[in-house]
């Protein structure tokens, strides 16, 4: 049975996608610092943990066993003007959504070069193209598909794939702390005129973690029916 980690499964996107690899027959590795609306059963383990111990991931990542798959979906996001942000969010934004899928990719990726074979999905947001009200979210986002390209240069060589995922609006608690202004704004942007259910999301982050191409290296797959919000 192949195994896959994902990060930030406790609810929101992550949970579907811990379901999604469920459903495909996977051992799933669900990794969160909230559990309190975890609802996957089957082969799941729960892994309690809050990535900002940046320090401790090597550790963490050292006592998984093999990883087939490693999903980077953990996320934070403050509806906070640029000026009021405090130092503490924004040092946790950069650490949960850029340092710590690069320490598990580091920690993960010399296991997968071992065995010739591994995939790496990491979550963006179409955030990454447009920017966003909250300025460290969205340089995360970009951040992450920058890092995917990097990643993708120094392991495709050894067979293993590294790509992204980039939503846009998704019906989660993300979303929901939005104001009813921002949310108005992105699903008129969009073609069906709604939010994505996290299901379509992981959908797409399935295929990526176990089925798409193996010349699919370094991209990035908008899931975001249309959305460029100005
Ligand atoms: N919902 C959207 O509209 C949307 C759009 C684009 C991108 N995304 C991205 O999708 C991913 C998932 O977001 P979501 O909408 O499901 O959000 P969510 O807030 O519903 O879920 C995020 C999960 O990450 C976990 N998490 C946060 N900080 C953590 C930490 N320090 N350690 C461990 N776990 C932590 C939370 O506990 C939660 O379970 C994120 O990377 C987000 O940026 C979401």
């Amino acid at each position: 049975m192949r195994t896959a980690l994902v990060t930030g499964a406790g609810r929101g996107i992550g949970l579907a996608t811990a379901k999604a690899f469920l459903g495909a027959g996977w051992r799933v590795l669900a990794l969160d610092k909230d559990f309190g609306t975890f609802d996957a059963e089957g082969a799941v383990e729960r892994i309690q943990f809050d990535l900002t111990a940046l320090s401790a991931i090597p550790a963490l990542a050292g006592s998984l066993g093999p990883i087939d798959t490693l999903v980077n979906n953990a996320g934070v996001l403050y509806c906070e003007p640029y000026e009021a942000i405090p130092e503490a969010h924004k040092r946790e934004i950069l650490a949960v959504n850029l340092e710590a899928p690069v320490a598990l990719i580091t920690a993960l990726a010399p296991q997968m070069v071992e065995r010739k074979g591994g995939r790496i999905v990491n979550v963006a947001s179409v955030a990454a193209f447009t920017g966003h009200p909250d300025l460290w979210y969205g340089i995360t986002k970009a951040g992450i598909l920058n890092l995917t390209k990097s990643w993708a240069t120094r392991l495709g060589p050894h067979g293993v794939l590294v790509n992204a995922v980039a939503p846009g609006p998704t019906h989660t608690e993300m979303y929901e702390q939005l104001p009813q202004s921002r949310k108005d704004m992105v699903t008129r942007s969009v073609y069906s005129g709604r939010a994505a259910k996290p299901a379509e999301v992981a959908e797409a982050i399935l295929w990526l973690g176990t089925a798409s191409p193996e010349y699919l290296n370094g991209t990035t797959l908008d899931c975001n029916n249309g959305s460029y919000p100005r």
